[in-house]
């Protein structure tokens, strides 16, 4: 029986703490101008110390249940999938320790690595399993914790990046045309583009290189080079999926990009050809939360009431890897937690 997978749940939770561009100028060496001019960013969330990705995620995780009514209980989902860069430690998985503390079960879990591409690899990844008859329902969460990988020496990475996460449940339909359903992925990948977004400790390469240096457990990225790729990037992979289930361009009502810096979803906006207004924006106020940036802007958007029943939504993302990638649904009639 062909079966598709479609969005059936949406919830999101920023840590309380809330860090303005003036509170960092009185830190960094930045000005509340800089921050605001060159990224678009205002405010930024920040987790207390002692609070990982895996408590954000919980909380995540347990708002998309309750949006899509289902139960934190053995047999509410098949699989938890859980996008992040941060995870809580470098082995085991962050996602079977969400499922456990959801109460899901002992269902299948497990992590994502494509960093701020991360939560859309997810959805491609959760969809498959749905569209394969492995999972009739999948719970997809985007969750970091940036704050505690930024080199307090770095002022670049340091006003950018926020802490969050969001989740979505995928559930299985019988049909194509209902709204929610995922219509297409595109996903897509550079290695030669490693060092441009990059840990460098941390991992093997570490251990083979000898005595570990704290410095190398800090995010590293060369932003002008990582600017030009992002818009290259996500530019072509939202046309080629458009192109792929037959959306002209000008009928997309919603573009909701990876909130990386407000620059960024204006000229991605403007190589697809589409009017700024379009581009759904929230890093204003939670800067760039990596695996979490989507799933934040859908809920944010879709609790404002912009993304209304029945349009057409395009997502695309791009991270570390280098890796991309583009999704796109009719939106459904949701109620976001
Ligand atoms: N405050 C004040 N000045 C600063 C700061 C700061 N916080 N940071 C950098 N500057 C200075 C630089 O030192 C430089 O000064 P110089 O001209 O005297 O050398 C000047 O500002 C310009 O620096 P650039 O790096 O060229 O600034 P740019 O305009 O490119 O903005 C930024 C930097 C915001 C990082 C931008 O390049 C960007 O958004 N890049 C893309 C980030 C992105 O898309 N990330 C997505 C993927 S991330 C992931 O996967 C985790």
């Amino acid at each position: 029986m062909t079966r598709y997978a479609a969005l059936a749940g949406l919830g999101s939770y920023l840590p309380p703490r809330r860090v303005t561009n003036e509170e960092l100028a009185g830190t960094f060496d930045t000005s509340e101008e800089w921050i605001t001019t060159r990224t678009g960013i205002r405010t930024r969330h920040w987790a207390a110390p002692g609070v990982a990705t895996g408590d954000l995620a919980v909380e995540a995780g347990h708002r998309a249940l309750k949006s899509a009514n289902l139960p934190l209980a053995p047999g509410a989902v098949d699989a938890v999938v859980l996008a992040t860069t941060t995870p809580d430690h470098p082995c085991p998985a962050t996602a079977p320790q969400v499922a456990a503390r959801l109460g899901l079960g002992t269902v299948a879990a497990y992590d994502i690595a494509a960093v701020c591409s991360g939560f859309v690899y997810a959805l491609a990844t959760a969809s498959a399993q749905i569209v394969a008859g492995q999972a009739r329902r999948v719970l997809v969460i985007g969750a970091e914790t940036y704050s505690t990988i930024l080199d307090p020496a770095d002022r670049t990475t340091s006003v950018i990046f926020g802490d969050g996460a969001g989740a979505v449940v995928l559930s299985a339909v019988p049909d194509a045309d209902r709204a929610g359903v995922l219509l297409g992925v595109d996903l897509g990948s550079d290695g030669s583009g490693r060092d441009l977004i990059l840990i460098p400790g941390g991992g093997s390469r570490e251990r083979a290189n000898g005595e570990p240096d704290q410095r190398d457990r800090y995010f590293t990225m060369q932003g002008t080079k990582v600017f030009a790729e992002a818009v290259t990037r996500m530019g072509g992979s939202a046309s080629a999926l458009l192109d792929r289930i037959g959306w002209p361009t000008e009928s997309v009502d919603h573009l909701v990009g990876h909130q990386a810096n407000i620059r960024i979803l204006k000229a991605l906006a403007q190589r697809l050809g589409l009017p700024e207004e379009r581009a759904v924006v929230n890093v204003d106020r939670v800067g760039n939360t990596s695996a979490a940036s989507i799933p934040l802007a859908l809920s944010d958007a879709a609790a404002a009431g912009t993304l209304a029943p029945g349009s057409r939504v395009l997502l695309t993302a791009f991270g570390g890897g280098l890796t991309w990638g583009a999704a796109a649904l009719i939106w459904p009639d949701l109620h976001v937690v």
